[in-house]
């Protein structure tokens, strides 16, 4: 009999400071209105000049290990899905890891863009239900304001700091992980990127042309969301053999209300069933389905047996999305 793996606890953080899209209107020439028009974002947390996304990973994963009853000494793997680590090299998952003392545990980073917390879960579950491991923590966890190009506002605008995590680990049988679907097409790397690195390394030149910010073709990125979140959905529930009708819940990867809108349409799933927090932390990429997650279950609005779906995209392209029979 294979085991059940699921979500035993969740945890987020996000840091005080709140810029608004008034505030945005001082930085760049924008206007509350377009940003709320166009992305349904109307603030974002920015972490203080001494956070960085090792600090955010470190106060959601303390929760998450507090709602799950986990000492961090129990937990066998660290995962940190993100593309802003604190350094190239140690992993962000590294920092983490000790600094919760999770001595037994191994630890590496995930670079899957914003579809990053989706990919760690599909990674953790098989690993889990394989009975390699038995106690895993994966967290999502972006400072992405430090890669941030604050000149230009196409981007700056869109995203946010925040980290959301989870502890996962074998759940009562027919419940939790219940259909996975991934996918990626590397051919659109060009569409969202971050160009420095070992091909581009650091020079005058790359800080002058803002190599080491986000560079994004908004509209390719846009186009490719909306069709790719309804498709990779309806694999994940037809690996789960589920009906989109059956769903409880969808957590969409929030980057923006239209497209988060655009794959309920497609899904045939009403807003009342769509968690949607993009207007108070814009896109923090990989942190935000889990930010999202943990939002729900304290709102009291996850209940035990709900059927719920991560739907996410984000930089690679890449995307992903897992039906969950939620256990808790
Ligand atoms: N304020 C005011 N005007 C702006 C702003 C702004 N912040 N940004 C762009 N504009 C202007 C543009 O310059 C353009 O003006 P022009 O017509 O004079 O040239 C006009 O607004 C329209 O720009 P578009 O790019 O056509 O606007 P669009 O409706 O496509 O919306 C947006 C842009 C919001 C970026 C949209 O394309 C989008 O959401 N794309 C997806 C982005 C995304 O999700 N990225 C994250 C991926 S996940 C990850 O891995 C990080």
């Amino acid at each position: 009999m294979t085991r059940a793996v699921g979500i035993l606890g969740l945890g987020h953080y996000v840091p005080e400071k709140i810029i608004t899209n008034t505030d945005m209107e001082k930085i760049v020439e924008t206007s509350d209105e377009w940003i709320t028009e166009r992305t349904g974002i109307k603030q974002r947390h920015i972490a203080a000049p001494e956070e960085a996304t090792s600090d955010l990973a470190y106060n959601a994963a303390v929760e998450a290990l507090k709602d799950a009853g986990v000492a961090p000494e129990e937990l066998d793997l660290v995962i940190v899905g993100t593309a802003s680590s604190d350094y190239i090299f140690p992993s962000t998952a590294c920092l983490v890891q000790a600094r919760l003392g999770a001595k037994n545990a191994a630890a590496f980073d995930l670079a899957a863009g914003c579809s990053g917390f989706v990919y760690s879960l599909a990674v953790a579950s098989q690993m889990v239900k394989s009975g390699l491991y038995n106690k895993i923590l994966i967290i999502g966890a972006e400072t992405l304001s430090r890669i941030m190009n604050w000149t230009d506002r196409n981007t700056c605008v869109l995203f946010g700091d925040g980290a959301g995590a989870a502890v996962v680990g074998e759940v009562e049988e027919g419940y939790g992980v219940l259909g996975i679907d991934m996918g990626a097409d590397g051919n659109g790397g060009k569409f969202l990127l971050q160009p420095a690195g070992s091909r581009n390394p650091a020079s005058e030149e790359t800080v002058a042309a803002k190599d080491h910010t986000i560079h994004m073709n908004g509209q390719e990125v846009f186009k490719f969301a909306i069709q790719i979140m309804g498709k990779t959905a309806k694999r994940a529930l037809a690996k789960a053999n589920m009906k989109p009708e059956e769903l409880d819940m969808l957590f969409p990867h929030q980057a923006n209300y239209r497209i988060i809108t655009s794959a309920a349409k497609r899904l045939k799933m009403p807003m009342d069933k769509v968690w949607v927090n993009v207007d108070k932390y814009a896109n923090t990429s990989a942190a935000s389905i889990p930010i999202a997650l943990c939002e729900a279950q304290k709102a009291g609005a996850l209940k035990k047996g709900d059927n719920i779906i991560l739907d996410g995209f984000g930089a690679g392209l890449t995307w992903a999305a897992i039906v969950l029979k939620w256990s808790k």
